[in-house]
């Protein structure tokens, strides 16, 4: 079996839906979703800078290079897009680092796997929707796309970051099965919590473990996890937005 990433992965993806929200009114608009061509650099850095315009503080999201989106669309990532008609209305990006020498994310040092697992990494390193599409589940499905284009490619080991204070982010990468195993900065001043699964298969967790926290206790769920707890499920309890942690049961 070859594992050149640059032949396998199907070039054909293609999936078709339904978006029922637009600006939180009811609508019915078909959308399809396929990867993107070199040629959807400024439609996607358009989605980009639109994103940052609007993110409620600064460092929430990452200011991503041109070069960055450029390095995704082929080689070393491949970029999914969704359009509403012609429009293309969000994106969401895999890396598939070919090893050592990627310029980008390096989430396999992060999580503490063996150099050997390179060519197994995928990386869910960028995505947004256009602010009036969203609502419409579409962060969730470029998730699971990712995760469908990561396991054709036996990438087994998905990870991604995301902000504490950007839950309408990490409940998403939650809900696709990642958990939270770290936290880590981005650029010195950007905290992040480190997300990941083996989509090979993942430890079950322990129910008498159980721990609720609120997602503004950094301090706590940084020993949670020292101790070797998982982040694994949103939870708001009297309008506050809470984290349940429990550790994994052995193997
Ligand atoms: C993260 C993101 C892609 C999620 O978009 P999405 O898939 O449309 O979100 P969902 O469908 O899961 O939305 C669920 C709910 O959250 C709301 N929501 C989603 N993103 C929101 C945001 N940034 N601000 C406020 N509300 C938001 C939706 O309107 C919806 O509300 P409802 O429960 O009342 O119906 C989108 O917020 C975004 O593009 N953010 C900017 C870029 C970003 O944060 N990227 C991730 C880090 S790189």
């Amino acid at each position: 079996m070859s594992l050149d990433h640059r032949i396998e992965v199907p070039t054909d993806f293609c999936r078709i839906g339904l978006l029922t929200r637009r600006d939180g009114q009811p609508v019915q608009v078909p959308f399809f979703a396929r990867l993107l061509e070199p040629a959807a650099l400024a439609e996607v850095q358009d989605i980009h800078q639109e994103a940052l315009r609007r993110v409620p503080e600064p460092g929430l999201v990452r200011v991503d290079s041109e070069a960055f989106f450029a390095h995704h669309f082929s080689g070393e990532g491949r970029t999914l897009g969704v359009f509403a008609g012609d429009r293309l209305i969000a994106y969401g990006i895999l890396g598939l680092p070919a090893g050592p020498d990627y310029r980008y994310d390096r989430f396999l040092e992060d999580l503490g796997l063996p150099a050997s697992e390179w060519n197994r990494m995928a990386q869910l390193i960028g995505v947004a929707v256009r602010p009036e599409w969203r609502g419409n589940g579409l962060h969730r499905r470029l998730c699971e796309w990712r995760l469908e284009l990561a396991h054709a490619v036996h990438r087994w080991q998905v990870a991604a970051v995301s902000a504490p204070g950007n839950p309408y982010s990490w409940r998403n990468l939650l809900a696709v099965g990642l958990r939270i195993k770290g936290v880590k900065w981005l650029s010195g001043d950007q905290l992040r919590y480190l997300l990941h699964a083996d989509l090979r298969g993942s430890s079950l967790l322990d129910p008498a473990s159980v721990v609720t926290i609120e997602v503004s206790a950094m301090a706590e769920q940084r020993r949670l996890l020292a101790a070797g707890y998982w982040g694994y499920a949103v939870a708001m309890e009297q309008s506050v937005l809470r984290l349940r942690y429990a550790r994994p049961l052995p193997p």
